[in-house]
């Protein structure tokens, strides 16, 4: 049994950048790392030309002020939680081909060749305006140091770039009441200052006419941004007076007043995609080889986001492709919504928080992947407990998975050696495996991963049915070829839910791949379903999941 091989396609895969600001906590790994992940590994297995890029974000003002809060430098803070983030890649399996970050040379000049492309191409002006300074921190006040309330939500604490309740973009001249997150008591003063703007009315009607044809954009998505869109868009400032991120190109940085001033996150952040393709490019010496998924209109790009960055992927990131015009525009921005920690009673009573560090510490990374997603706040806002985590893992992952594993290899060992008898698939099981796989498929292509693992989980219990139905311990006693060739068809049976679930739990699925007798690694076999030859002698197994012990119940 194999699928039709179809051609490989380009596919970039891109996940937002996040601060490095402090540790990343479930939300992050849920909204974007996980899901990104699940869909890389899937379309690598499909044979598809993956590319898996993001970074960190070292040049945000959350960098800044975390630095200035702990009496250090912005380098300092933006490289320790760097390094902690690579250890979350390689303890969680999300599989980059190049995780990077805003502070590498290459970065800071391909942001520069590209503010110095728009510039030429007319897609961004200069202009004089005022300010907000700080009198008492003596300087000029970036957007996200200025709160205030929301001139559409009134939500009181908005930044004076975003509205983090109402995902409204905003200049910090809309906020009513604008203070310093600095200085608290400061009088905020105006002054003078000239930056670069990027005329983003000029791209309106063809960001409109692009969008209205992305059909197969989640609704939210593209609901949030049509509207954004037809609402009118606004010139955005480009640069900030700021001394730590990105200067302007040499011939603007040298000009007076220009040496305090930055590529602000509109630009700098998002070009972190292509820089991040550029820099993978040249380290495998093909320095050209970013082309294939930038240059290339039968590439794919995927951009993984929460909603909150929804409007810097949809309308701006688009918007400066289109001025560059030498790339393709994003293909899929499969935003989510969050998921959010309530019940703090559970974590304390556990003695387990929600960053990313300790969920590490107290739970197996595959068992991470499978609640995250199995909970995905695709559509809807979800909310994270411990309780919830430790359920799902018992009476899903364990029950329905684990225990088919569980039961099929060690009735194998204890009734037959562990010896795979010549065999062909029942007809039944082999059917609701294609029909599964099918669902699965489309459901991944569409970037639908939650409704994916259900479809595997369905299937995974499914098996468990069909094993007590056929009751191999008994036949066994009765018909010992017939009980062979049951044993024969649940191992089929695993080797396909291995793979389809291999995109989500790739550590156990490897593991289960050794057992079931292969020696390369799923990898390299692909994408394909098969039957694992009769003849083999499969070795003892040992358990792929753990069983967690209920929290402590609360004291009264
Ligand atoms: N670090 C920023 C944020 O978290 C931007 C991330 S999106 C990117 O909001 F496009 F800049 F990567
Ligand atoms: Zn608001």
């Amino acid at each position: 049994m194999t699928f039709p091989s179809t051609p490989s396609r380009p596919i970039l895969v891109c996940t937002a950048w996040p601060y490095v600001n402090g540790s990343l906590h479930v939300g992050h790994l849920a909204g974007v790392y996980v899901p990104a992940d699940v869909f890389a590994r899937y379309q690598r297995l499909r044979g598809n030309d993956v590319l898996m890029v993001s970074g960190s974000d070292a040049h945000g003002t959350p960098v800044t002020l975390r630095a200035e809060q702990e009496g250090t430098t912005p380098r300092e803070v933006a490289e320790r939680f760097h390094q902690e983030f690579l250890g979350y890649w390689q303890a969680l399996g999300v599989r980059y081909d190049l995780y990077t970050s805003t502070m590498t040379d290459n970065h800071r000049d391909v942001s520069q060749a590209e503010f110095r492309l728009l510039l030429r191409n007319g897609a961004l002006f200069r202009e004089r305006s005022v300010g907000f300074y700080d009198p008492v921190a003596q300087r000029f006040l970036p957007d996200t140091y200025i709160e205030g309330e929301c001139p559409h939500c009134h939500y009181p604490r908005a930044r004076g770039n975003q509205c983090e309740n109402c995902g409204k973009l905003l200049e910090p001249d809309d906020l009513i009441g604008p203070r310093s997150r600095l200085s608290p008591d400061a009088v905020l003063e105006k002054r003078q200052t000239e930056h670069y703007y990027i005329d983003l009315p000029q791209y309106e009607e063809r960001l409109l006419g692009w969008v209205r044809q992305q059909r197969h954009w989640r609704p939210n998505v593209l609901r949030f941004t049509e509207n954004f869109i037809s609402g009118g868009l606004q010139p955005r400032a480009v640069t900030r007076d700021l001394l730590w991120g990105v200067p302007l190109p040499d011939e603007i940085q040298h000009q007076p007043g220009w040496e305090s001033k930055r590529i602000y996150v509109w630009i700098e952040a998002v070009t972190g995609y292509l820089s991040a393709s550029i820099e993978w490019a040249k380290a495998r010496g093909e320095p050209d080889a970013w082309q294939r998924w930038w240059q290339n209109a039968e590439a794919r790009q995927y951009y993984f986001i929460g909603k909150d960055n929804i409007p810097f992927h949809t309308v701006i990131w688009p918007a400066i492709l289109l001025a560059r015009g030498d790339t393709i525009l994003p293909y899929d921005v499969p935003a989510n919504e969050y998921m959010n920690v309530g019940g703090q009673k559970a974590s304390k009573s556990a003695g387990v928080g929600t960053t990313v560090p300790q969920l590490l510490d107290a739970y197996d990374p595959d068992a991470i992947r499978f609640y995250l997603i199995s909970n995905a706040p695709e559509g809807a806002d979800t909310s994270f407990s411990h309780e919830d985590f430790i359920r799902r893992n018992n009476d899903e992952l364990v029950a329905a998975w684990g225990n088919l594993v569980h039961r099929t290899l060690t009735f194998l060992q204890r009734g037959f050696g562990g010896d795979v008898a010549v065999h062909t698939t029942d007809p039944e099981v082999a059917a609701a495996i294609a029909s599964a796989a099918e669902k699965i498929e489309a459901a991944l292509d569409g970037v639908h991963p939650r409704e994916a693992l259900r479809e595997a989980m369905a299937l995974a219990r499914f098996g468990n049915e069909w094993f007590d139905r056929r009751a191999p311990w008994r036949l066994v006693k009765e018909d010992r070829a017939a009980s062979e060739a049951v044993m024969g068809t649940l191992v089929d049976l695993l080797n396909a839910l291995k793979l389809l679930l291999a995109p989500f739990l790739p550590h156990t699925s490897a593991r289960l791949h050794a057992l079931l007798g292969w020696e390369d690694s799923i990898e390299e076999r692909g994408w394909v379903i098969e039957a694992v030859p009769g003849g083999r002698r499969l070795p003892a197994p040992s358990p792929l999941f753990r069983k967690l012990d209920p929290l402590p119940a609360d004291e009264p």
